[in-house]
Order: C-alpha cells, then structure tokens, then sequence
C-alpha cells in the first residue's frame, strides 16, 4: 500500500517540535502539496521549518503561522492564510496541547486545569470550526484530534490532562456524527512517546516506563505519525468516529503509567 496525499493541504497546530513536527513532514513526505504549521512562538515555527528543510523538503510547500490553540482569531486567521497559500485546507491535525495542571483533581490549582482544558478541549472545537467555515463544509476534508491513553482510563497525577483527552476522544465521537459524510473525524491516543511534554514522565525512569508496555519500549514521533499520516490517506477513506490506541499496547493491557 503505498499512501499517496494528492496534493493534499493541511493544517498541522502545535508542530514547532514533537509529534506535530514529525507529522508535517510525514505528510509532506507523503505527498501533501502544502502543510501550514502554527505554535504559539515565531522563533520555534523558524527552527521548525530549518528542520524540513534540511529534510529536503521545499521551502514553498510550508508556511509557518503563530497561532495559540485556544484562539478563535487565530484559528480564522491561520485557515485563511492556509486557504490564500496552498489553495485549500482539506486535512486539520489538532495536535498542541498542554499539561500545566499535575496533581489530584481534589488539589490540583483551578486556574491550571482551566488552561489545560482551554487548550486541549476547547482548542480543537475552535480550530475544526474556523476550517469546516473556512474550507470543509463546503469541500470535505478530514480531521485528526491527538488526545491520549490518559483519555482512555484513569492515571495518577495528570487526571485534569487526562479528563481533556477524554473529552476529545468524546468530540471526536460526536463531530463525526454532525459533519459526516463531508468530513472525517479520527483520533489518535498515542502511549508515553519521547517528547518534552512528557518528559516528566520517562526522563529519569525510561526502563520502568518502558516496562509498563507490553511491546516493552516508549513510542517515538514517527510511530505516531505514520499513524496520521494513514488516517488522513484516501485508504482511511471509511474510517471515522474512532479513537487509535498508538501505544505500544498499555491500554489493551490494561496497563497504568
Ligand atoms: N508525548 C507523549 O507522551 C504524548 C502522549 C499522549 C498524547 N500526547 C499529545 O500529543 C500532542 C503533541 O505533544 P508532544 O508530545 O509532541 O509535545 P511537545 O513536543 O511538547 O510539542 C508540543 C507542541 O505544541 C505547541 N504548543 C504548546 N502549547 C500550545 C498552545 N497553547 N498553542 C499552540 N501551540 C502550542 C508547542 O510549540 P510552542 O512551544 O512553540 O508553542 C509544540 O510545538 C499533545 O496534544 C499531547 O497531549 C503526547
């Protein structure tokens, strides 16, 4: 099966690094005509794009947007640029997300679980919104939340980050509902993967982490972006709705970090 993107476009949020880096080049390597990535800091998306440039890719198939994941101006702002540059927005990675909040949910600071819900909740209503306006109602096009394990069954001290990804896998359940047949909507829940924002979870306990799957090793960016790379292809065309465990096996496992 070879994944040809045809000339898609997308929008990839939170891509200045991770999963979200990795994934924009998944996709550009895979044929997409054009990917806009967005962070929430000019100097970060201007490394990005140093990134898949030395990967070979072409400057002109990338744009670069500030855009913070729980702002309706910015989501407008970026699909329109998106729309002006690469002639359209057919594929959204909602991909930023944030974990501030650590803790028991009975202790844990309120205005830190506001943020965390603000932009890994509330974010990917905004952005699908400002591109099924912008772009999708009228043309189709397909959606990828990453929410998580976490989202999936309880854990110790992230439940505030946890209790967004549920609700996201939930959003992905209910927009495919109201958007189908026009647009799909699929979701990924990856494992522990070797990134910053998970950093406190592996960096000094890696062989224990990676114990707690059954496949015995934490996920890298490309498992995860090989995954959306497929769900966003015309050979996921009859999938939709559905939440992907990328993740080495922990949640069938019924495993806990
Ligand atoms: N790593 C894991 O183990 C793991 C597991 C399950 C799910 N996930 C999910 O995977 C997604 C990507 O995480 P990652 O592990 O790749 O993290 P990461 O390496 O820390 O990257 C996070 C990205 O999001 C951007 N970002 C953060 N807050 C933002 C905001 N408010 N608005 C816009 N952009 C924002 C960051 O860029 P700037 O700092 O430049 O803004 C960065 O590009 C997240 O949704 C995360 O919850 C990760």
């Amino acid at each position: 099966m070879n994944i040809d993107l045809e000339g898609a476009t997308a929008i990839v949020t939170g891509a200045s690094r991770g999963i979200g880096l990795e994934t924009a080049a998944s996709l550009l390597e895979s044929g997409a005509g054009g990917v806009t990535i967005t962070s929430r800091r000019e100097e970060n998306l201007a490394e990005a794009v140093g990134h898949l440039v030395d990967r070979g890719l072409e400057r002109d198939r990338i744009l670069a947007l500030v855009g913070r994941a729980d702002s309706v101006d910015d989501a407008g702002g970026v699909v329109a640029e998106t729309i002006d540059r690469f002639g359209g927005c057919d594929v959204l990675v909602n991909n930023a997300g944030t974990n501030p909040s650590a803790g028991p949910m009975m202790d844990v600071d309120l205005g830190a679980v506001e943020k965390t819900w603000a932009v890994n909740q509330l974010g990917p209503l905004i952005w699908t919104r400002a591109t099924w306006h912008g772009w999708m109602a009228q043309n189709g096009g397909v959606i990828v939340n990453i929410a998580s394990v976490g989202g999936l069954r309880p854990a110790p001290f992230i439940g505030a980050y946890n209790i967004s990804k549920g609700a996201l896998v939930q959003l992905t359940r209910q927009l495919a509902h109201e958007l189908a047949p026009l647009v799909r909507v699929v979701g990924v829940a990856p494992g522990v993967v070797k990134t910053r924002l998970s950093a406190a979870l592996w960096e000094n306990n890696e062989d224990d982490m990676a114990a707690t799957h059954p496949l015995q090793r934490l996920g890298t960016v490309e498992d995860i972006a090989a995954a959306i790379t497929f769900l966003v292809s015309p050979q996921a065309s009859w999938i939709t709705g559905v939440t992907l465990p990328v993740d080495g096996g922990v949640v069938e496992a019924q495993g806990s970090l």
